[in-house]
């Protein structure tokens, strides 16, 4: 059976975009978006699911009094779906333990940092302001802290003299489309185990 996954986004979800071309061509097997999720009506990866016949919803966190409220509703919405895998792709809400809790090890994050190294937001800039010589993008399992979690898997960029952020974006966002497409592969054809709060891989 294939596995069932949901994708969450808040912006222009190139990785979305990229993952569900993957699934097209084979690239990734066993797997199919059965849900795009999103808090902002207005994200560009909506309107790209929407043009694709992906089922779609929209809820906004800013109609909930808080972020439990908001994930609990997310829950119930997503219990029909049987979901086998959330795969968060540039979504920027703090997942709590409310979905966490109903999806252990099922929750997975790419950022665009050498984790535990630069989390929360505008990794690449804090790259950049720290001056480091290599950069990169992890993909994770989701836990109740902000960017921590489990790593699955990581891929490194070079950062040139010459780089800012807008450029060091654009070379580690390359490499996210490909990484966050392997880790799916594997977690999708069940070679990915976690064992004493390790993954194992094979
Ligand atoms: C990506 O660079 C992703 O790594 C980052 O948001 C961007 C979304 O781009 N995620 C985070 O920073 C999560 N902490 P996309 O919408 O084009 O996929």
């Amino acid at each position: 059976m294939k596995k069932r996954l949901a994708i969450f986004l808040s912006g222009r979800g190139s990785n979305f975009i990229n993952i569900h071309k993957n699934i097209l061509s084979g690239k990734i097997t066993n797997a199919e978006i059965v849900l795009v999720f999103s808090n902002n009506n207005d994200a560009e990866g909506i309107v790209y699911a929407k043009s694709n016949n992906l089922p779609t919803l929209i809820m906004d966190h800013k109609k909930f009094d808080d972020r439990k409220k908001f994930d609990q509703a997310i829950v119930d919405e997503l219990s029909s779906y049987n979901i086998d895998l959330i795969c968060l792709a540039g979504y920027m809400r703090i997942v709590s333990e409310i979905i966490i809790d109903s999806y252990d090890n099922k929750v997975i994050n790419i950022h665009p940092s050498l984790l535990p190294s630069f989390k929360g937001m505008n990794a690449q800039q804090q790259a950049i302001d720290y001056g480091v010589r290599y950069a990169g993008c992890t993909v994770h399992f989701v836990d109740q802290g902000v960017d921590t979690g489990k790593i699955i898997l990581q891929d490194v960029v070079d950062v040139g003299s010459d780089d800012d952020a807008s450029s060091l974006s654009a070379k580690i966002l390359a490499r996210e489309h490909i990484l966050y497409c392997k880790a799916i592969d594997l977690f999708c054809n069940d070679k990915l185990c976690v064992v004493d709060d390790k993954v194992i891989i094979g």
